[in-house]
């Protein structure tokens, strides 16, 4: 074949594949076979010059800088979106538009991810991909087509013949895991680390480099159209839900989880939905777009001198913010880890108040230059605990001073020390008072021993008292019963319920019984395993290195931290004496899913379908416990027919009650 029709035929195959990969998702060949193409293009153009073409998939990695970003006027202005905060704003929207249109019917929306990026205007002319640009002001934004072309997903031809200009609009993201990947490179090289992707997508592309911009890998996503000439106005769709389905046909990728919902409540469904699914999605989102789906009724509402009067902007609680950073102290961790700890001038953030955030270790604290009274970046991102991003060095008022590592353990005044090779700054002191605190709270924890009643205030006094001192004397407690009646403020009631949570604790199953002692680099995932492995825990006690190590996903080096742990005389002797108490972790039941894992689920009433028994035996294999009482700990409350009381508690708990039928619908089928 000659060059040039083996060009053009390349270009094709691999425009093909990027649409199947980008806009599909369904992509038909891998990374290295489209690698392998991509460069017998590159090849192939490099050796005949006269072959590139403005179309060329091989301009995606970028060219030589431009001297500066021209101004670019939109033909339609990017105007903004009001915003809706809580369901009744929300509420208030659909009213409001119902009540602008004179109709008591229930409105269709499309529904969307907002993307938090930055957004961009795409110009097609007779099909190619012309000027990219930036929002601006809504007026007049910058020309960045060059960087455009670098941005995978954004097609520099259109898939269908399209004669005339067309105007994609749509916004540019960065995937978190590109965001990391930036990050720990920025961190390798000891440069400055990006706060958060928009701006490291915004930044990305306003680059005069476009090469620069290519080394981003950004991502695009349409949500609409801007200006169209298609033969004289027709429209190429009648409702905003068939534009982007017209977009995806002509090249342009969009988002599954978009949808057409009808009338307000369904809304509020999505909404929470989406809030729910937030925090595993591949790129950050600060929110939903609702759009009237009828381009009639849109034509209809108008605008307001903000923004379209149908749509509005559903905004998530903001992951990010900033807030003054009062004082860094250290505090100590089960392990011995000294973690530097920011104290903060209360702020709200991912939905709740902070006042506290990690600093992970001393040399991140260096790394990221933050100091006491500075302005920093607070995030917390879904359960994620809150981290201090970095400071705003200009709001720095005057020479604060550089933070100092300990040179001794805030709690026991020991000299701490550092393992080779590792950044984490220990106590050594095994007798160090936060430590056994620390290990306290792990054990009982929901997920460990999961003992109720014994929350972080009682431990410490108990550690106080000298009542407790270790994981045994935890149930050594029974035998003292009077005298802790005795404590101040402590209930005959809640000493009794807090030693029968002990009692029952003595039989968890061994996977939860491992992960509670807090054995190094084992979690709750690895006690499953290990338990899973080994069964019993004899066989784990005397388990050597290469027994260890064979374990599925037990590393070499959480081999040798479980192998020490065992071998440690005080652990062996804590463990004699668990079971001299009649510790007895169930064994060979380590559950075989985490469906249920922190659930407590309660079962009344007759049940028809499945025995009491079985049902109690299935939701411990599943990770979960099952109880005989209804509390505000209940998870699910599993109800047949003549329930009554505790029915009732549920409902006016709000638990989540359900039926027999209800139950064998949450679990896999043929699982139970
Ligand atoms: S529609 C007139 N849909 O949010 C309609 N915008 O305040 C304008 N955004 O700057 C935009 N995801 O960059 C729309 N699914 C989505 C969006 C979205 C993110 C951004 C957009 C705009 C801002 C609106």
């Amino acid at each position: 074949m000659d060059p040039m029709s083996r060009a053009s035929e390349l270009r094709q195959i691999l425009e093909h594949h990027a649409y199947r990969y980008y806009v599909l998702d369904s992509p038909e060949i891998g990374d290295s076979e489209y690698d392998r193409l991509f460069r017998e293009l590159q090849d192939l153009e490099a050796a005949h010059p006269e072959l590139r073409s403005s179309d060329s998939p091989t301009l995606r990695v970028g060219a030589p800088p431009v001297e500066g970003l021209k101004p670019h006027r939109h033909a339609i202005p990017m105007l903004s979106l009001d915003n809706a905060f809580g369901h009744e704003e929300l509420r208030a929207f659909d009213e409001r538009i119902r009540r602008f249109l004179e109709t008591s019917d229930e409105i269709q929306y499309l529904a969307e991810l907002k993307f938090d990026g930055a957004s961009i205007s795409l110009t097609y002319r007779d099909g190619l991909l012309e000027i990219g640009a930036t929002r601006g002001d809504g007026t007049t934004g910058e020309d960045v087509t060059h960087n455009a072309r670098t941005v995978r997903g954004i097609p520099l031809r259109l898939r269908e013949p399209l004669p005339g200009g067309i105007e994609v609009r749509g916004e540019v993201v960065m995937l978190k895991s590109a965001f990391d990947e930036l990050n720990r490179i920025k961190t390798e090289k000891g440069e400055q680390i990006f706060a958060n992707a928009r701006n490291a997508a915004a930044g990305g592309l306003r680059q005069l480099d476009s090469r620069q911009t290519a080394a981003r890998k950004l991502s695009f996503y349409t949500y609409g159209l801007g200006y169209s000439d298609l033969s004289s106005g027709r429209r190429l769709a009648d409702t905003q839900s068939e534009i982007i389905a017209t977009l995806n046909r002509l090249g342009f990728p969009s988002r599954a989880e978009s949808k057409v919902v009808n009338g307000a409540d369904a809304l509020v469904e999505y909404v929470d939905e989406i809030q729910r699914l937030r925090p595993g999605l591949p790129f950050g989102i600060d929110g939903v777009v609702i759009k009237v789906n009828s381009l009639d009724l849109q034509e209809a509402l108008g605008f307001t001198a903000r923004g379209p009067r149908w749509a509005i902007a559903y905004k998530f609680p903001a992951e990010q913010t900033f807030t003054r950073l009062n004082r860094i102290f250290a505090q100590v961790g089960r392990t011995g880890v000294i973690t530097p700890v920011a104290d903060l001038e209360p702020v709200q953030v991912g939905g709740v108040t902070v006042s506290r955030a990690t600093l992970h270790n001393y040399e991140d604290l260096a790394r990221k230059g933050v100091r006491e009274g500075d302005i920093v970046i607070v995030q917390r991102a879904g359960d994620v605990i809150p981290e201090v991003v970095g400071p705003v060095i200009e709001k720095r008022e005057g020479d604060l001073p550089v933070p100092a590592e300990p040179t001794a353990c805030p709690e026991c005044g020991t000299e701490p020390t550092r393992k080779a090779g590792e950044v984490a700054l220990r106590c050594p002191n095994r007798r160090c008072p936060a430590q056994i605190a620390a290990k306290l709270r792990h054990f009982v924890g929901r997920k460990m021993m999961d003992i109720d009643g014994l929350g972080e205030k009682l431990i410490d006094r108990f550690l106080e008292t000298g009542i407790l001192t270790d994981m045994p004397s935890i149930f050594r407690l029974r035998d003292r019963r009077d005298e802790l009646v005795g404590l101040d403020r402590l209930g005959e009631l809640s000493i009794d319920n807090l030693i029968a949570s002990i009692e029952s604790s003595k039989n968890r199953s061994l996977a939860r019984f491992l992960f509670a002692l807090g054995i190094p680099s084992v979690g709750e995932k690895g006690g499953q395993d290990i338990a899973r492995e080994l069964r019993t825990l004899d066989a784990i006690r005397s388990a050597d290195y290469d027994t260890l190590v064979a374990i599925p996903n037990v590393g070499p080096h959480t081999a040798s931290e479980i192998q020490e742990w065992f071998e440690e005389p005080e652990n062996q002797r804590m463990i004699e004496e668990m079971l001299a108490l009649g510790v007895a972790p169930v064994e060979g039941e380590a559950p075989v899913s985490d469906l249920f894992v922190g659930q407590t689920i309660v079962f009344t009433g007759k049940l028809e379908k499945f025995s009491r028994e079985s049902a109690e035996a299935f939701v411990t294999k599943m990770g979960g416990k099952s109880a005989g009482s209804v509390s505000k700990n209940t998870s699910l409350v599993v109800a047949g027919p003549g329930a009554g009381s505790k029915l009732e508690k549920a409902e006016q708990l709000g638990v989540t009650v359900v039926d027999e039928e209800g139950f064998l619908a949450m679990v896999p089928e043929g699982s139970f």
